[in-house]
């Protein structure tokens, strides 16, 4: 597959196959991401910018710069080239409902409604999380937290920018209550309005790390479609870092394809891709 890849794609950076096994190393162990042998020309190129950007004709130097102390400010773009950061809003729309029926039952007393969502990309998860809340509940009666690992998605998510064919499947009443539109240069662009914006605190956060920042306890936390790219210790390993910052009615809603029941006795099914704690 490598090999047709560069058939179709000839490379001008020499990229041996001990580079691309010393790229999965580093990156599986910065952060949990396990990438296949089918993914060769993946890494090849989306790294290939950084290679050429640092001056270099081959990954071996690249790679050596890695791990140098001169590399160290290098590791920050190595891995925002290598996470995927696909994500939409209202993707998986069915967590919504159920996040907007949760925050109906358990939003009481004085203590706000908090939701994470851990893998945020450039936001629309985020901010899908915002809308809805903020036609649940009272302004202030809610807060939110939006991490991931890649400060650039984090740098655009907190923007709150977004081309008009990002949105242009949201409801119109929805664009309207939420979003300003651009003019002059940023004609075409949506941008969310300050007054709801403000209500989501972005951070970043390494999801593999052995602790997180002080972050409390969570009413939902969202860990969609990033469970998927490590492997099943990692994984099992989140989930019981997740279950200490959950409250006891708390709810962990994960990707379509993201199945934690062989992994997890911490954690039980009670909904299509919602679970709660077992012992909540
Ligand atoms: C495919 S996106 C999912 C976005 C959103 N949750 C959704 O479902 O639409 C996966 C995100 O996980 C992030 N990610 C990958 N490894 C991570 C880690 N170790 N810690 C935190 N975030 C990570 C990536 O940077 C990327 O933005």
């Amino acid at each position: 597959m490598a090999a047709e890849a560069e058939a179709i794609f000839p490379r001008d950076l020499h990229f041996s196959e001990a580079d691309f096994l010393a790229v999965r190393s580093l990156l599986y162990n910065k952060t949990g991401i396990a990438l296949s042998d089918a993914k060769n020309h993946m890494a090849y190129a989306r790294l290939a910018k950084r290679v050429r950007h640092q001056g270099f004709k081959s990954f071996a130097d690249y790679l050596a710069l890695l791990d140098s102390a001169a590399g160290a400010g290098e590791w920050e773009h190595f891995i925002n080239a290598l996470t995927t950061n696909l994500t939409s809003f209202f993707r998986e729309s069915h967590h919504f409902d159920i996040l907007r029926q949760h925050a109906q039952q358990h939003a009481e007393g004085s203590n706000p409604y908090r939701v994470w969502s851990s893998a945020a990309s450039t936001g629309e998860e985020p901010y899908s999380i915002l809308f809805t809340l903020a036609q649940t509940l009272q302004a202030g009666r809610y807060d939110i937290v939006a991490s991931d690992i890649d400060t650039q998605v984090l740098t655009k998510a907190a923007s709150g920018v977004y081309s008009a064919d990002r949105v242009a499947k949201l409801d119109p009443s929805l664009l309207k209550q939420f979003f300003v539109r651009g003019v002059g240069s940023n004609n075409g662009k949506v941008k969310v309005k300050s007054v709801f914006a403000r209500q989501v605190q972005f951070r970043q956060i390494n999801l593999v790390d052995a602790s997180w920042p002080q972050l409390g306890v969570f009413d939902v936390i969202f860990c969609r479609n990033v469970l998927i790219y490590f492997d099943k210790q990692t994984q099992a390993g989140i989930l019981e870092h997740f279950a200490r910052h959950l409250k006891p009615h708390g709810l962990l809603l994960l990707g379509h394809s993201e199945n934690i029941q062989h992994i997890s006795n911490t954690f039980a099914p009670c909904g299509k891709t919602a679970y709660r704690l077992a012992r909540g």
